[in-house]
């Protein structure tokens, strides 16, 4: 992992989780999960939802230059977020078994799970590389249920334990794997006294030190199983 571009930075960066739905030119009704939404302005209200041009959702805004949004609520299953946010509606009809309502733009608004949803007009649309930039001018908008709270990204991840695919902007995939890498070049440490070498990915069978232990992780009490020198007396390799 680069050491001036470390990818675990841009994790820490707050989002919530919610349904973007659109309506294609011949009148499909369709929708994508999304976590790239924010409000950008207050007066008029208005929304920025980056979405990839891979997805059929991205084409149906384009046609239709509608959008709703859903902000998705704790009662989500990871059932809607498969439905949603791994199958293309070029291959499914998402909304065959799906409840939704018609919004006052034509795009369908999914309900079920949602803490509130809201409509949008194409505004502007800003192509961004893999994905296009659409704001919208918030036209209809209106709480569902007032007891539930939001989910943010960062629960669905800690909680729900979901993942993203790797349309979604902020998919980790490539620096989780590089993460995991890293861990398991986790760094050997020597004894300054008698040279044993601790090795992470062995670690210490002897003392109950399982495989995969970084020297960090080591407790106080675990000493150098040749001479018995403390951790004190290691040096990394
Ligand atoms: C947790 C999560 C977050 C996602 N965030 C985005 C996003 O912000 N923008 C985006 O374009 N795709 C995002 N995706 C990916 C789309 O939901 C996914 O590509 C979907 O299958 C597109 O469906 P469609 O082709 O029917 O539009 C996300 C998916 C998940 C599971």
């Amino acid at each position: 992992m680069s050491e001036r571009l470390d990818p675990r930075a841009l994790w820490n960066i707050g989002y919530g989780l919610y349904v973007v739905g659109s309506v294609s030119g011949s009148g499909q009704s369709n929708a994508q999960i999304a976590n790239a939404v924010m409000q950008i302005t207050s007066e008029p209200p208005q929304v920025a939802v980056a979405l990839n041009t891979k997805n059929f959702t991205h084409d149906c805004v384009l046609e239709s230059g509608v959008f709703s949004v859903s902000v998705l609520g704790h009662s989500v299953d990871m059932n809607l977020v498969r439905h949603f946010g791994f199958r293309c509606g070029r291959d499914i009809d998402k909304f065959e078994e799906w409840d939704y309502v018609n919004g006052v733009t034509g795009a369908p608004v999914v309900e079920k799970h949602a803490v509130s949803v809201f409509e949008c007009r194409v505004v502007h649309q800003v192509p961004v590389g893999t994905h296009t930039l659409f704001t919208g001018e918030v036209v209809a908008a209106r709480v569902v249920d007032p007891n539930m709270k939001p989910l943010s990204y960062a629960e669905y991840h800690s909680v729900k334990k979901g993942k993203e695919p790797a349309t979604a902007p902020t998919y980790r995939g490539r620096a989780a794997k590089q993460e995991k890498k890293g861990e398991s070049a986790m760094k050997k440490y020597v004894c300054e006294i008698c040279g044993y070498v601790y090795d992470p990915e062995k670690g210490d069978s002897e003392q109950g030190i399982e495989p995969g232990t970084s020297f960090e992780d080591l407790p106080d009490s675990w000493v150098c199983p040749v001479c018995g020198a403390p951790k004190s007396q290691f040096s990394e390799v």
